[in-house]
């Protein structure tokens, strides 16, 4: 009934979400300390700069995260806290607050699982242009080497980008996400190839570096089409339409076809040529990496139905439950969405995130009695081990540890195993936090009862 042998059972977080420190010792800015100080960007115009004020409670997560029996700990780098102008000169206070981490984490036994990018783009780069600029993935590359050079004796796993599909698509695309542009197809095309190659020159750059082997891969923002019905159409179908250009950037196979197969999916190569951009042949080459997993971070998934060989995709019934972000639970995306990756690029799987946020609080007792959460996770989990008796499934991070600054939600968004409290910065355990303990110890056995 057990996940397979030294499965990665960990939390998620994010610098931005909960470091704090925005401008301690030495930090640059970036995109989203710029956005939360920006009046109408953010909900009930919260802040940022104090997070989770992790930057200077570390040592207390950490010990937590071993309290709660977390094996390993997915967190992003601040880029802007490393290279406050993005290149150049290094913070050694930055550089400090990293190592520490990791020496941390190694006297816990928690494996570090880490994003050099969560979204948190250096403002004095994207005052140059950011991820238009041709010089960009340069940028990225000297950033990788960097971390390549300081952390690499620490680093074990590591994640290139966090959901390209997000701060290239909210980002460049829909306004949505910081930076908050609205650019044209031709423009977010470039963004998007310029993200590619700083991922192939990343990949590339830290297996240089780093001295031992070392396990990199994505975090795909992965929302699957799944079929509404067992029938093999309706299966055929969501499998189709998941690997589909909707003429947007949220598609796995922008990604994920470039940086496997050194080649862009036929239906964007049309789409970006109607609007103007040829992405360069000899790019290809640099693009294409060897990656040893696909990081998915799923939170729900869309359900379609081929009706003579067209997708229709039913409202859901109102019964279906939503969570307080008014996303669907659907836990069959956590069994169809793994087996279409694996079939289309044949790497084994990482659920880099998957959560829920509730509207919830701390009762009278001072106590989160979270059982909506606990029962999300034994459906979500369920499919997944389903998935996992058919596919290489390699591990599964929570997202997210604390109720954390949610990017425009602010902190109303609550999906954390642990409530924190904003005012007090306090960190109290829900009940979800005792249940995903024994979920770790008994390797998985504990979705089943
Ligand atoms: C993912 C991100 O999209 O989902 C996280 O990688 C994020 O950083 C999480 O917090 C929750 O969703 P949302 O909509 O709050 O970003």
């Amino acid at each position: 009934m057990a996940f397979q042998k030294n499965f990665a059972w960990g939390v998620a977080t994010a610098s931005y979400q909960i470091e704090g420190g925005a401008t301690a010792d030495g930090k640059g800015l970036n995109v989203w300390d710029v956005a939360s100080m920006t009046e109408g960007r953010v909900f009930e115009g919260h802040r940022g700069e104090v997070g989770c004020d992790h930057y200077h409670r570390m040592k207390e997560d950490v010990a937590l995260m071993k309290q709660l029996g977390i094996k390993a700990y997915r967190f992003s780098i601040s880029w802007s806290r490393l290279l406050p102008e993005g290149t150049g000169k290094i913070n050694e206070a930055g550089k400090k607050f990293y190592l520490d981490l990791f020496r941390e984490l190694k006297a816990a036994s928690i494996e570090p699982w880490v994003t050099l990018f969560h979204w948190d783009y250096p403002y004095a780069l994207y005052q140059k242009g950011g991820w238009l600029h041709p010089e960009s993935s340069d940028w990225f590359e000297e950033y990788a080497r960097v971390c390549g050079e300081l952390f690499g004796e620490y680093m074990e796993h590591i994640i290139l980008v966090n959901e390209p599909e997000c701060f290239v698509g909210l980002g460049h695309f829909t306004g949505g996400h910081a930076p908050f542009l609205k650019l044209p197809v031709f423009d977010v095309a470039r963004v998007a190839h310029n993200v590619l190659l700083a991922c192939g020159k990343a990949e590339k750059v830290l297996r240089k570096t780093i001295g031992h082997p070392v396990l990199i891969g994505t975090a795909q923002a992965y929302w699957p089409a799944i079929p509404a019905t067992d029938a093999e159409k309706d299966i055929a179908m969501a499998k189709r339409e998941t690997f589909t250009c909707h003429r947007d950037f949220g598609c796995p196979a922008l990604w994920l076809d470039p940086l496997l197969k050194g080649k862009y999916p036929e239906d964007y190569l049309a789409w970006f040529r109607e609007n103007g951009f040829v992405p360069p042949t000899e790019d290809m080459e640099i693009i294409k990496s060897k990656l040893d997993f696909c990081g998915l971070n799923t939170y729900s998934g869309n359900p379609v139905r081929d009706e003579n060989g067209t997708p229709v995709y039913p409202v859901p019934s109102p019964a279906v439950p939503k969570t307080d972000m008014r996303w669907n639970v659907f836990p069959r995306t956590m069994y169809f969405g793994p087996k279409f990756i694996y079939e289309r690029y044949g790497l084994p799987v990482v659920y880099t995130e998957d959560g829920v946020a509730l509207t919830e609080w701390k009762d009278l007792n001072g106590e989160i009695n979270d059982d909506s959460r606990i029962d999300f996770l034994k459906r979500y989990l369920r499919e997944l081990h389903r998935a996992a008796q058919e596919i290489p499934v390699a591990g599964y991070f929570y997202w997210t540890l604390y109720d954390n600054y949610e990017w425009t939600e602010g902190f109303s968004k609550k999906f954390g195993i642990v409530h924190f409290d904003p005012e007090t910065l306090e960190r109290t355990p829900k009940k979800s936090a005792w249940f995903y303990k024994k979920v770790i110890e008994t390797n998985g056995e504990e979705v089943f009862k």
